[in-house]
């Protein structure tokens, strides 16, 4: 384990003890590990699209948008290849909540989730990357 010394200016640490107590930590050395975490996470996602990543696809649509069902499908069966697992919840009469298990590169996993993400009537849509070996 490597011990740091970071200073920083009244305002900015201020900000930083008000973003421990809401997230929760039990200390600042935690929540600085996790921000690093973060960072580094989004560094490598942006400069290793053919590293191998497991995703977590998550949207809401109405099902009775029209064709919009049949889209999804076809969507999810042209890349069953990167599908491990779809959790389907019925939320009302008209709204589901999708939630996909994706496996392959960042950049199949990225484009697969835009595509959904970006057809008409699909909100909330968010996708959450890991690498795969981390
Ligand atoms: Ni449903």
């Amino acid at each position: 384990m490597e011990r740091y010394t970071v200073s920083l200016e009244d305002e900015l640490a201020d900000e930083f003890e008000q973003f421990i107590q809401q997230r929760g930590y039990k200390n600042r050395s935690e929540a600085i590990r996790d921000l690093i975490r973060d960072k580094l996470k989004q560094e490598w996602l942006e400069t290793e699209p053919d590293s191998h990543c497991v995703g977590c696809l998550n949207y809401v649509y109405n099902h009775q948008e029209r064709d919009l069902a049949r889209r999804l499908t076809e969507a999810h069966h042209g890349h069953h290849d990167l599908n491990l697992s779809t959790l389907h919840i019925h939320l009302d009469n008209d709204n589901c909540l999708e939630s996909v298990i994706l496996k392959g590169t960042t950049s199949e996993v990225q484009a697969f989730a835009d595509r959904v993400i970006s057809q008409p009537g699909v909100r909330h849509g968010r996708l959450f990357v890991l690498p795969q070996n981390s």
